[in-house]
C-alpha cells in the first residue's frame, strides 16, 4: 500500500493525547539538541498501544517519557520475547518533517513479529503511531545538517507468566532521540573486527528479524572489537565460517574497480536492512551494476589486498553509509583506500541524505511527511 494514499493525520487522531506535566524548557531542549551522543536524549512524550489476546490492539495513547512499570515475572525480561525498528525524523528545508520509507519498517515489524509470536502491528497503526508522536514533539526535530530525529518503535511480551509459549499481553512503544552520527569520530573511516569465533546467527534461527536477543549475543564479540581497536563487529555466517555477513548492527558493501557493487545476499540469517536496498536502487539508478551473493571473507581480503575492491562502506539508519578502512581478524589486517573514504561511498551517501533532508530529489517516492 502507498503511504500517499493513506490519511496519516486522520489515523493520528486515533491517539488519545495526555501532554507531558514538565516538558523541556526551550532553553533545555535547545542545549540538548546541540550535540547530543547516538541514543541518550530523549524528547518529551511516547506512543504507547497495548495487545491482549482477548482485545487485540487497543489504548493508542500519546503520552509522557517515562520510566515503564514492568511486573518481574514478564516473559520479556525472562525469554527476550521483543522486537524493535529504528528510522529517522528528518527536518526538511520548509520545516516540514518527514520519514524515509517507514512503510518498509512496517513490514519488517510484521515479518519480526510473525518469527518471535508476537502480534502483527498494521502498517496503518504504525504509520500513524510515527506521526501522532512527531507531531506532538516536533520541536524536537533537528534542524541541524548531519541530525534527525532518532524513531525506535519496539514490542514486547509484558504477560507475567513464567511458563514458555506466546505472551498473552504485549505493549508496542514509541520513542524519540535526537541524534547525529552514530559513531563517535563522525563519518571516518571505522575499522572492523572480523569474529571468527562468534556467530550472530544460524540457520532458521532469528538472524532475519529485529529482535533484542541477536543484538545481545553480539555483544561479547562487539567487546573483542574494542578490544583490538576496532568500533564494529563483522559475522561469518555459522555453517561454513566462511562467508561475509553483516556487522552488528548494519549491512555491509564492497566497491570493485570496474565499479561493480557487491554486497552479501539475503539467506535468511541478515537483516534485510532498508538502507541496503535502497543502495542497490541508487547505485543501478547511476548505472552501476549490483551483484547480491555470498562473499567469502577470503576472496574479499583477497580482492583488497590486489586492488579489485577499492571501496567497503557500512550502512544502516543509524550509520547512514560508513565508509570502513580497515578489516581485521585472527591473522590478517588489511586496510582499505589509505584511511580515506572511498569516492562511490561518500557520492553515495551524499545523495541518500540528499533525499532524506529534501534537498535532492526524491524520485522513487520514498519519503512520506509525518508533520
Ligand atoms: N543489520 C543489522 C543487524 C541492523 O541492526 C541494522 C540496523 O537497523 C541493519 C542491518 C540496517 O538496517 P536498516 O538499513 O533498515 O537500518
Ligand atoms: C539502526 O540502524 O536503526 C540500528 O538498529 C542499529 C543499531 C543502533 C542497533
Amino acid at each position: 500500500m502507498s503511504t500517499t494514499e493513506l490519511n496519516l493525520e486522520a489515523l493520528a487522531s486515533a491517539f488519545e493525547v495526555f501532554p507531558s506535566d514538565t516538558p523541556a524548557s526551550d532553553d533545555d531542549r535547545a542545549r540538548e539538541l546541540d550535540a547530543p551522543r547516538f541514543g541518550t536524549v530523549f524528547t518529551d512524550h511516547m506512543v504507547r498501544i497495548s495487545w491482549s489476546v482477548d482485545a487485540g490492539w487497543h489504548d493508542r495513547r500519546v503520552v509522557k517519557y517515562g520510566p515503564l512499570e514492568l511486573d518481574p515475572a514478564s516473559a520479556v525480561l525472562h525469554y527476550a520475547q521483543e522486537i524493535f525498528e529504528g528510522l529517522k525524523a528528518y527536518r526538511h528545508p520548509d520545516g516540514s518533517v518527514w520519514s524515509f520509507r517507514p512503510e518498509a519498517n512496517a513490514a519488517r515489524l510484521q515479518r519480526s513479529a510473525r518469527r518471535l509470536a508476537l502480534p502483527e502491528l498494521s502498517t496503518e497503526d504504525f504509520l500513524a503511531s510515527l506521526v501522532a508522536l512527531v507531531s506532538q514533539d516536533r520541536q524536537w526535530v533537528p534542524e541541524r545538517d548531519g541530525f534527525s530525529l532518532y524513531l525506535r518503535p519496539f514490542m514486547y511480551a509484558s504477560e507475567a507468566f513464567l511458563g514458555v509459549r506466546p505472551s498473552h499481553s504485549v505493549e508496542y512503544l514509541v520513542i524519540a532521540s535526537p541524534v547525529g552520527s552514530y559513531f563517535a569520530d563522525g563519518v571516518k573511516p571505522v575499522s572492523i573486527w572480523v569474529a571468527q569465533d562468534f556467530h550472530r546467527a544460524g540457520n532458521g534461527g532469528t538472524g532475519a528479524a529485529k529482535c533484542g536477543g541477536n543484538y545481545a549475543a553480539s555483544l561479547q564479540p562487539q567487546i573483542e572489537a574494542y578490544d583490538k581497536g576496532c568500533e564494529q563487529v563483522a559475522f561469518l555466517d555459522a555453517e561454513q565460517n566462511t562467508y561475509l555477513e553483516e556487522l552488528g548492527g548494519m549491512n555491509i558493501f564492497a566497491v570493485r574497480a570496474d565499479g561493480t557493487l557487491e554486497t552479501p545476499k539475503l539467506t535468511g540469517t541478515i537483516l534485510e536492512g532498508i538502507t541496503r536496498s535502497s543502495i542497490l536502487q541508487l547505485a543501478s539508478d547511476r548505472g552501476r551494476k549490483v551483484v547480491e551473493r555470498r562473499i567469502a571473507l577470503t576472496e574479499l581480503l583477497d580482492d583488497i589486498r590486489s586492488g579489485d575492491v577499492v571501496e567497503v562502506f557500512a550502512c544502516g539508519t543509524a550509520a547512514v553509509i560508513t565508509p570502513i578502512g580497515s578489516l581485521k581478524g585472527d591473522g590478517f589486517d588489511v586496510e582499505i583506500g589509505g584511511g580515506e573514504p572511498g569516492e562511490l561511498t561518500m557520492a553515495l551517501r551524499e545523495e541518500l541524505t540528499g533525499i532524506q533532508t529534501g534537498v535532492v530529489e526524491d524520485r522513487h517516492g520514498w519519503m512520506t511527511r509525518l508533520a
